[in-house]
């Protein structure tokens, strides 16, 4: 639970897979007849101790094992949209990773619908508006994310926009360019994981190979100056996730994100939660967070806030309704 009044705000870096929180998973694979490799709830948490991305990918995509039918993502969509109205969000663009499932021999289509369930009444039950972006794993090949997107294609209806995560040292955005050429010309919102354990050069590189209108993360960027210019020139946003950059240890501490720096250098910043189920704190958490180790003023924080709501994928008459 957050520790103060959550401030109305837009989550727009969250994986829905990764808010499956133990009790659920357990429920899950009780009803889909999966044998986890934890024994109880209290062993998987315990397991939520991470040394960098790729420890938490692995724990990450072996418990998505438990998530097989419409009604499995359905409950999951709807589990994480209820914290979501606890923690102020009222706006939510949600990844998934359709081939984490279609590789498993979970449809496309089982994902979209089961998920869609539950953002249909988002609205009238959370009061949180919802957008679904679809997101390529970099540590696959680009055919299978050309054919992906071509699997995308019956349901661009419920599709806002498409991202690119998974494992980043070694996996640049560069060989992705065709995928986003085709997501644009579908009329697609692009987004990119650049600089999460990456340096400032992936950041460079998801801007100019994949025009992206978001980076996911960029924690990095102060790093290159010239970099930073661009950003505050274009008023790119940057989707930040403190609590993950401590649990993966990209920090030592909260104390050193580089947050505060980075709204004093003129870059639109907002919070968000990423995997929050296994990185201990959702929307309000992560901004509780960074307020109280960084010093935040009441402006900087509301400042987030806006940042969120200006940077989401929103029809200039919705961003003034969610606000
Ligand atoms: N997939 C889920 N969470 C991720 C993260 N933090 N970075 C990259 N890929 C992810
Ligand atoms: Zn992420």
């Amino acid at each position: 639970m957050p520790t103060s009044v959550p401030i109305p705000k837009a989550e727009l870096h969250l994986h829905i897979e990764g808010t499956l929180e133990p009790e659920l998973a357990f429920a899950l694979a009780a009803r889909n007849g999966v044998t986890l490799s934890h024994d109880d709830t209290l062993a998987l948490r315990s397991a939520f101790a991470f040394q960098d991305l790729q420890s938490f990918l692995d724990l990450y995509y072996e418990l998505m094992a438990v998530l097989r039918t419409e009604r499995d993502f359905e409950e999951l969509a709807d589990a994480y949209l209820a914290r979501a109205a606890a923690q102020g969000v009222r706006h939510a663009e949600i990844f998934f990773d359709p081939q984490a499932h279609t590789s498993r021999g979970v449809p496309f289509g089982t994902v979209v619908e089961g998920l869609g369930r539950a953002l249909d009444r988002s609205v009238e039950r959370y009061g949180i508006s919802t957008r679904l972006i679809m997101c390529f794993l970099r540590d696959q090949p680009v055919v299978s994310a050309l054919a992906t997107l071509a699997e995308a294609e019956p349901y661009l209806g419920r599709i806002t926009g498409v991202g690119l995560d998974s494992a980043e040292l070694g996996n640049p955005p560069g060989p992705f360019r065709e995928v986003y050429e085709r997501a644009a010309a579908l009329g697609l919102h692009r987004v990119a994981h650049a600089g999460e354990e990456g340096g400032p050069e992936y950041v460079t590189e998801a801007l100019d190979a994949l025009g992206v209108e978001r980076v996911d993360h960029g924690r990095r960027v102060l790093e290159d100056p010239a970099l930073v210019a661009r950003l505050v020139r274009e008023q790119i946003p940057l989707t930040l996730c403190p609590l993950s950059n401590v649990r993966l240890r990209g920090i030592d501490t909260m104390e050193q994100h580089p947050l505060r720096d980075m709204l004093d250098a003129g870059l639109k910043c907002t919070v968000n939660s990423d995997d929050p189920s296994y990185f201990g704190g959702y929307a309000q958490d992560n901004f509780d967070a960074v307020r109280t180790a960084l010093g935040l003023t009441e402006d900087q924080e509301r400042t987030l806030a806006r940042n969120s709501f200006e940077a989401a994928f929103l029809e200039d008459d919705e961003e003034l309704r969610t606000r």
